[in-house]
């Protein structure tokens, strides 16, 4: 397998066998670090992250990956640099590329993103876009792997708000990877229909299965993993999350829910989550509409059902794979 000199920009560029490539080389170069083997498979080489918006998994995955495969970092966050006010995407990404060896990008549109690889000569990864959030779905899927021993035929379901990067990602990488996923969510929610053709259509050849499903009960009957996102996303405004609410709060991940998907399902979600009032922003809108969850309920969250950290650690050995295959 070679994914040299390739941009890591969604899910859809790439064959199940490259995704499932990458998968594997992430649980080999965990394998290592756990182990104590050392791994400074690019030395002397540097990468560039842009994050545009806030991170702390996507950002910590970077930079400790990269450290540990002997790289170097610089860090531009979207008042540190020239990015999208006095410089363009296309300038930028042809300077970056004349110094770095590969570049992160997290912000907005994924048009973005697709232009800066279009400039750079050197590899490009999607750190997440409103659209996609590909190096997520890698962790998600070797967290999977690693619970039920394989993907295809796991009963994948995610609730809330299908529209934006989460939803669309998981879908991807399910159609692509041969997973049975549903879509719990009111149907305004639900994602893009070409997007949803589309996987249907890759469906097709891996087994998978695709379902757009309302009933909240439905949907989780016999999931193997319950899977949430923040019903907000990053660069949303404010107002919307009075609508979210009331539309999606029967979606909201409870003991009820897992307890109608049936023994031994697994809850995940991406994080940051609002599982209590614990958070500035969690505990604004839950005094404001009296609740005490959002998305999911506390006791989900911290039960043994939950796999949520696993996950985010996760993140790290999955980007790492990602840089280490095409830098
Ligand atoms: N899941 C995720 O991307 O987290 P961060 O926003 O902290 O990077
Ligand atoms: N949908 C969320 C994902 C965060 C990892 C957002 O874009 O804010």
């Amino acid at each position: 397998m070679n994914l040299k000199g390739r941009d890591f920009l969604k899910l859809l560029d790439f064959s199940a066998e490259e995704i499932g490539y990458l998968i594997d080389l992430a649980a080999d170069l965990k394998a290592k670090k756990k182990a104590g083997i050392a791994h400074r498979l690019c030395e002397g080489k540097n990468v560039a992250l842009i994050f545009e918006k806030t991170s702390t998994r996507t950002r910590c995955s970077f930079e400790v990956a990269a450290y540990d495969l002997g790289m170097g970092v610089t860090y531009l966050d979207s008042h540190g640099s020239q990015i999208g006010k006095k410089e363009t995407i296309a300038d930028t990404a042809r300077v970056l590329a004349s110094m770095y060896d590969g570049i992160e990008y997290r912000g907005y549109g994924q048009s973005i993103v697709e232009e800066l690889a279009r400039y750079s000569k050197v590899p490009v990864w999607n750190g997440l876009t409103n659209e996609f959030h590909p190096t997520q779905i890698l962790a998600d899927f070797l967290t999977i792997k690693e619970t039920f021993g394989k993907l295809k035929g796991v009963k994948l379901v995610y609730m809330g708000d299908a529209r934006y990067n989460m939803g669309n990602s998981l879908m991807v990488g399910s159609a692509i990877m041969g997973l049975d996923f549903t879509i719990a969510a009111p149907e305004k929610y639900f994602p893009d229909k070409a997007l949803v053709e589309k996987c249907l259509e890759i469906a097709k050849k891996s087994g998978a299965s695709i379902t757009l499903e309302t009933d909240p009960m439905k949907a989780t009957l016999g999931a193997d993993v319950i899977y949430t996102d923040v019903w907000v996303s990053m660069g949303e405004p404010y107002e919307v999350w009075e609508e979210r609410l009331s539309d999606l709060s029967p979606y909201a991940v409870t003991a009820d829910i897992m307890k109608n998907a049936g023994d031994g399902v697994r809850f995940m979600h991406c994080l940051p989550a609002f599982h209590d009032l614990g958070t500035a922003i969690g505990k604004e809108i839950g005094e404001k509409f009296g609740k005490s969850y959002l998305e999911v309920s506390d006791e989900v969250f911290e039960s043994e059902a939950s796999i949520v950290f696993e996950e985010a650690e996760n993140r790290m050995h999955t980007i790492k794979a990602v840089m280490l295959a095409t830098i």
